[in-house]
């Protein structure tokens, strides 16, 4: 609401009573960088349970992705039982104790992560928040949640569409309100709650989410475990760059990497771009099941390196030939990292893509880590790069020129 000089009388007296009541401990600033951790959608979808989130957090910690900074452990939807007639929600029999699941991710030194929709009901048809949002946020708080993921489904039909139809602005409107109401409520419990908005990037929320409280917000639909859908998603994030920083990210999506029947090559490049765009990093695969090829992909320290630099300032992509496109990332301490994809079909040492280093702002020789390979190497003008099919250069340059 904006403050206006004609505000009565008594709606100043009521500001200044509530100022002056008792307000809730400031929370502590989360998501200072991209939040990395696990959630079970990408896989489970609607299979998981107590037991599998348990052995979620138990991999994380196995396979040292605990330690490469994975920490939440987010259940996704279909956890939700029904409503008790005081209003209380319950789960579900896959989730016999929320409470108890919730210390024994802790007690991992993990976080924990859940799932709800402003509308009555979830995208997998189970209750939602609408209406319940205090006491929801609050039933959070006493579990000890750390990380809310918000998604809009049926608030579409059930409100926005019901209450304001044939009119676009009046429904984001609607959804605006829906997001602020919730952020309120996570506030109110005074437990620092990551709050990530789940609404498929409508009505741009870059522009105002962080204004409402979301620490990331998606900006397009569904990803699935396909090149086609992981690029067309990348593509979407081009010029949104400036809208990313500590505490409110874009977010691209949750991991493909290890799903599906990703090849090596775009399980790499898909988990280097998402570092370039300081993309939240939640791994969606079967961590029990998880092939070494895939654990070495989603624990490269460099790469994450990228993704959580404490700059939190998003790559961009530079310039693009054909289908090469070339990324770069300012990073702390005047560093730079640079990601050369290869969208297309192979490009061959009978006609290589040759790096322009002038239009990424260097001028001579750069000396760079090959943030796959491992090894120095030397970035120079104008030089032929032979990149697979789907496949990714990845470089961090740490004195740029
Ligand atoms: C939507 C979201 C997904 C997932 C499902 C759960 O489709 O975008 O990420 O949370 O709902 O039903």
């Amino acid at each position: 609401m904006r403050m206006s000089a004609s505000l009565p009388l008594a709606v100043l007296a009521l500001a200044f009573v509530s100022a002056a009541q008792p307000q809730p401990a400031q929370a502590q600033a989360v998501a200072q960088t991209p939040p990395m951790g696990w959630n079970s959608w990408n896989y489970f979808f609607d299979k998981v349970d107590d037991k599998g989130v348990r052995a979620a957090a138990d991999q994380l910690v196995a396979t040292g992705m605990k330690d490469a900074g994975y920490v939440y452990v987010n259940i996704d939807d279909t956890w939700e039982g029904q409503r008790d007639a005081n209003g209380v929600l319950h789960t579900n029999s896959k989730f016999p104790d929320m409470k108890a699941l919730a210390d024994y991710v802790h007690s991992k030194g993990l976080k924990i992560g859940i799932y709800s929709s402003p509308g009555p009901k979830t995208c997998g048809g189970y209750e939602g928040s609408l209406g319940h949002e205090v006491q929801d946020a609050q039933l959070y708080a006493s579990w000890g949640i750390d990380y809310l993921k918000y998604d809009l489904c049926s608030f579409i039909p059930a409100v926005m569409e019901k209450q304001a139809p044939n009119d676009k602005a009046a429904q984001m409107r609607l959804m605006h309100a829906a997001y602020d109401k919730m952020d309120k409520a996570l506030k109110a419990t005074g437990r620092p709650i990551v709050f990530s908005l789940c609404q498929y990037g409508w009505d741009s929320p870059w522009e105002w989410a962080p204004a409402l409280g979301g620490n990331l917000w998606r900006t397009t639909g569904d990803i699935e475990p396909k090149w086609d859908r992981i690029y067309a998603i990348l593509s979407q994030q081009a010029g949104l760059e400036s809208y990313a920083g500590p505490g409110h990210w874009n977010d691209p999506d949750m991991l493909e990497v290890g799903n599906g029947k990703l090849t090596p090559a775009e399980n790499r490049a898909h988990f280097s771009m998402w570092a370039m765009l300081a993309a939240p990093l939640l791994a969606g695969n079967d961590l029990p099941n998880m092939k070494p090829e895939t654990k070495a992909i989603l624990t490269n320290r460099d790469v994450i390196a990228i993704d959580q630099d404490s700059m939190g300032k998003q790559g961009a992509r530079i310039y693009s030939d054909g289908e090469v496109e070339v990324w770069a990332r300012h990073l702390t301490g005047g560093a730079m990292a640079v990601a050369v994809l290869n969208a297309g079909s192979d490009r061959y040492s009978t006609h290589p893509f040759h790096l322009n280093l002038g239009k990424l702002g260097l001028s001579g020789p750069q000396k760079a880590k090959d943030l796959w390979v491992g090894k120095q190497m030397e970035l120079t003008d104008n030089m032929p790069l032979e990149i697979a099919s789907h496949d990714v250069l990845m470089v961090r340059i740490d004195a740029p020129k």
